[in-house]
């Protein structure tokens, strides 16, 4: 068995990740630490709780105490820290919990594996450590601020983060760095680009299109719709995150991303041109579409017109672009799905999953939360 502490298990790419890893590795065994923050929601883990490998705890990467036990209890070699805050807006609205979460949550957590992982000291001083472990930081193309119209993010492209949340990210960088270049701790940092797919919480854009087409409400777009973004389907993520944990060089950083720049506003209109088509196509989703109760004749609505432009996110980068030259090249990895095919794929997943989408809006998860784990 391979023991495995996944933080952030029960968010968006955490979840999709344990996902991944149980399918992929018969021998592994996943201990998911996650908070259960408003985007974490453990009804999406559901199955793989199921799974004796898969062992699910409550609790802040920032606490101690529960970190220490999980590696008393079992014996973890990798870390991959998914656990975050990860809203902008959230951010700029509440700075503070993003810098305790993101960068004192990381600190936290490179400290109790690095007391559990060390084995002595070299010559020199530096900390020994066992074999065969590894701490990973997910991170974010973020941390390198905002491009022009041309060019792209290298590993390196100096830092230079412009939100309270790229700035918190950039910090948790930073400490993972000092604690390979100070104590040898064998880490890999990755920066990947915006994730889209299933489970995705419908405050980011995509889901959030999606949920409010389907309500027949206004889709805001921020300022003129023209930040650009590089959008990477979920399940390409999880699959990077996984040759760099095992292949990824020691104390190298990688950037992901999906060769796949887009205007928000042309994301915005693709997503309502396919639910308009998948609805038309496949009636069997058509009560995922409560405004088609009232106003059956989608084409009359279901189009441009829903689109409202809102008065631009405070320091708006304009746009990000990955070169993942550097992981292509050492560990093979690409970005599999086409974005043409991972959108379609995305789209069914939501219209498929309802349930889902209500039950993480309503807070029924924090129920279900209680149903399940009440009194531990
Ligand atoms: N979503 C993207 O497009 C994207 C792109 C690049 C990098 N990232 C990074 O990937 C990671 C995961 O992003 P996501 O989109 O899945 O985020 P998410 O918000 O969906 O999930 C975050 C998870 O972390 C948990 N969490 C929050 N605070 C915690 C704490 N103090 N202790 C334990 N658990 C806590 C939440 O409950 C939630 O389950 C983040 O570090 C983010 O910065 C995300």
């Amino acid at each position: 068995m391979s023991y495995y502490l996944i933080t952030g298990g029960a968010g968006f790419i955490g979840s999709n990740f344990v996902k991944f890893m149980l399918k992929k590795y018969p021998d592994a065994h996943l201990v998911v630490l996650d908070k259960l923050t408003y985007a974490g929601n453990l009804r999406t883990l559901k199955d793989e709780l199921k799974d004796s490998r898969c062992t699910f705890i409550k609790g802040d990467i920032c606490d101690p105490e529960i970190v220490q036990k999980i590696f008393s209890d079992y014996p973890v070699q990798y870390v991959v820290n998914f656990a975050a805050e990860s809203h902008v807006d959230r951010s700029i609205e509440n700075p503070q919990l993003f810098l305790q979460t993101n960068i004192l949550g990381t600190q936290n957590l490179l400290n109790i594996a690095k007391q559990n992982w060390t084995t002595g000291k070299d010559e020199k001083g530096y900390p020994t450590y066992l074999s065969d472990i590894k701490y990973l930081q997910v991170s974010t193309d973020e941390v390198y601020g905002s491009l022009g119209e041309t060019g792209f993010f290298t590993e390196k492209t100096p830092l230079d983060p412009r939100s309270p949340y790229s700035a918190s990210k950039t910090g948790a960088d930073l400490i993972v760095t000092a604690y390979s270049e100070t104590y040898k701790m064998p880490v890999n940092i990755t920066r990947c680009s915006n994730n889209y797919g299933p489970y995705h919480f419908p405050e980011k854009l995509i889901p959030l299109i999606i949920k409010n087409i389907l309500e027949g409400k206004k889709l805001p777009v921020y300022g003129d719709g023209t930040n650009v973004r590089d959008w990477l389907y979920v399940e390409d993520h999880c699959k990077a995150i996984d040759l760099v944990l095992h292949k990824g060089r020691v104390g190298e950083v990688y950037n992901i991303g999906g060769h796949n720049e887009k205007q928000n506003i042309l994301i915005v209109k693709l997503t309502i041109e396919t639910v308009r088509r998948l609805l038309k196509e496949y009636p069997e989703y058509m009560p995922a579409c409560s405004a088609a109760k009232d106003s059956p004749d989608i084409d009359s609505w279901m189009n441009e017109s829903l689109i409202t432009y809102v008065t631009d996110r405070l320091g708006h980068d304009q746009r990000y672009a990955i070169d993942p030259a550097k992981i292509t090249k050492e560990l093979g990895w690409y970005p599999e799905t086409k974005f043409e095919d991972g959108i379609v794929k995305t789209i069914r997943w939501y219209l498929e999953n309802q349930d889902w989408v209500n039950d993480v809006t309503s807070g029924g998860y924090q129920k279900y939360y209680e149903e399940m784990y009440g009194g531990r």
